[in-house]
C-alpha cells in the first residue's frame, strides 16, 4: 500500500492530468447487481453502460448523474452484414438515438471490433450519421485497436477522427498471434507510446484519445505435461480454447491466486520487466499447469502515469465491474486498491 500511496502521489507532483475517467459497464465479469457503488465516483467523467445492464441497473442513470458523470450507452451492435446497407444503418441509426433518448443518456460508445476491410467505408459512413443523429452535444465514442496502423485496411481513422469525439483505443487483448497462443501479458506498458505515436501519425492526436486498459486477464492452461517452473516454454494445447473462456476479472485473478496460489511450491507472483505487468503460475485440481498474466493496481498506475506523461485525453477501463467475489468484505477491498491508483481527473 504504501508503493501505491508513492506511486498515486507522483503522479499529482508531476502535474501530468487526464481529463477524463471512462469505465465501462458491462456483463462480462458477473458482478453482483450494484457493485458499481464499490467505485469511486469521485473520478469517474463517463461511464458506459452496455445495453443488457442498462436494462437490468436502470438506477445507474440517476445515481451517475447525481456525481457529475456522463452517462452514454455502450454495446449495441449492429449486424455486420448490413454495414454496407444504407436503410438497415439508418434504422440502427433511430434504434441507437431513441435508446440514448428513452434513457436520457450523454452519448453512445461504438465497439466494432474486427471490422472487414469491405465495409471500411460503410462503418465510416454509420459513425458520421451516428454522430448527425445524436448531435454536437452527445459524446460520441469508438472502441477501437491499440496498434491502428495494423488496421487501415479495416478502419480510416482520420475519417472516423472527423465525426467522433473521442476514440478509445483498447490497449489490451495483446497477448500474440492468437490463436498459436502461448502465454503473456495482456497489457504491455510500451504498447502505451506506440499506440498514441500511431494514432499521431494518422492524424488523430492524443487529446483525442482516451486510452483503455484491462481490469482483467487471462488465464492459460499449458498444454498437458508441461512442467511447473517451466516459465516461457509454457505454450497451449492447439488448437486452444476460445479466448474469452481464458478471460478472467481481477477478482477471479485474486480468488485464483488465493486458492491455488500454494499449489506449486516456492511460487510467488512474479513481475515481467519486460511489459510491466504481474503473472504467476499454478496447478489446477486436474494437476495442469497455468500461467496467470493479469493487471494490478501497480502495473495499472505505471499505465495510467504514462497515458498522462503522453498527453492522453482520459483513461478508460474494461470493466468497473471485475471484483465479483463470493464474499463482498474482499470485494469492497479489492475494488478499493484498484481505485486507490486511478488519476483523479481535472475537471474544467
Ligand atoms: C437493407 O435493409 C433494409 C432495412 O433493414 C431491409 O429491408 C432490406 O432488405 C436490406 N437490403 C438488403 C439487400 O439486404
Ligand atoms: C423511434 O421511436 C419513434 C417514436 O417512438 C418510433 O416512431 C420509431 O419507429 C423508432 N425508431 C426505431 C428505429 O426504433
Ligand atoms: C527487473 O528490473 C529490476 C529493476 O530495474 C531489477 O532489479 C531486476 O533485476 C529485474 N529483473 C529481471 C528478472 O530482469
Ligand atoms: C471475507 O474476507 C475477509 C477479508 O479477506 C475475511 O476477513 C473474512 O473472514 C471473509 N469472510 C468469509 C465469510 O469468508
Amino acid at each position: 500500500m504504501l508503493l501505491l500511496g508513492l506511486l498515486a502521489g507522483l503522479l499529482g507532483v508531476c502535474g501530468a492530468q487526464v481529463a477524463e475517467v471512462f469505465v465501462f459497464h458491462s456483463n462480462n465479469y458477473n458482478e453482483a447487481a450494484g457493485d458499481y457503488k464499490l467505485w469511486d465516483w469521485s473520478k469517474v467523467t463517463t461511464v458506459a453502460v452496455w445495453k443488457d445492464r442498462l436494462l437490468e441497473e436502470p438506477d445507474i442513470v440517476p445515481f451517475a448523474r447525481a456525481r457529475g458523470a456522463k452517462v452514454v450507452l455502450g454495446g449495441f451492435g449492429m449486424n455486420a452484414e448490413h454495414f454496407s446497407n444504407a436503410s438497415a444503418r439508418a434504422a440502427y441509426v433511430g434504434a441507437v438515438v431513441n435508446l440514448t433518448s428513452a434513457f436520457r443518456l450523454d452519448g453512445f460508445n461504438v465497439d466494432i471490433e474486427g471490422n472487414a476491410p469491405e465495409h471500411r467505408d460503410a462503418v465510416t459512413a454509420l459513425t458520421c450519421d451516428l454522430k448527425a443523429a445524436l448531435g454536437p452535444a452527445s459524446m460520441l465514442t469508438f472502441d477501437l485497436g491499440a496498434a491502428p496502423k495494423s488496421e487501415i485496411d479495416r478502419y480510416d481513422f482520420a475519417g472516423l477522427g472527423v465525426c467522433l469525439d473521442y476514440i478509445v483505443p483498447m490497449i489490451y487483448d495483446m497477448v500474440g498471434g492468437w490463436p498459436e497462443l502461448s502465454p503473456g501479458p495482456n497489457s504491455p506498458l510500451g504498447a502505451v507510446r506506440t499506440c498514441v505515436e500511431e494514432y499521431s501519425e494518422l492524424g488523430i492526436p492524443p487529446s483525442r484519445l482516451i486510452l483503455g486498459f484491462p481490469w482483467y486477464g487471462y488465464d492459460f492452461p499449458c498444454a498437458a505435461g508441461t512442467p511447473a517452473g517451466s516459465g516461457g516454454a509454457c505454450v497451449m494445447a492447439q488448437p486452444p480454447p476460445p479466448f474469452l473462456q481464458l478471460e478472467a476479472g481481477y477478482g477471479t485473478v485474486l480468488d485464483t491466486w488465493e486458492r491455488r496460489g500454494a499449489s506449486v511450491a516456492g511460487a510467488g507472483v512474479s513481475w515481467d520487466n519486460t511489459s510491466s505487468t504481474p503473472w504467476f503460475e499454478y496447478a489446477a485440481t486436474d494437476g495442469s499447469i497455468h500461467q496467470c498474466w493479469y493487471d494490478d493496481p501497480r502495473s495499472l498506475a505505471l499505465k495510467y502515469a504514462a497515458a498522462a506523461e503522453h498527453s492522453a485525453r482520459g483513461v478508460a477501463f474494461w470493466t468497473g465491474d471485475s471484483f465479483h467475489r463470493a464474499n463482498g468484505t474482499k470485494s469492497a477491498g479489492a475494488a478499493r486498491d484498484m481505485w486507490a491508483v486511478v488519476p483523479t481527473p481535472a475537471r474544467p
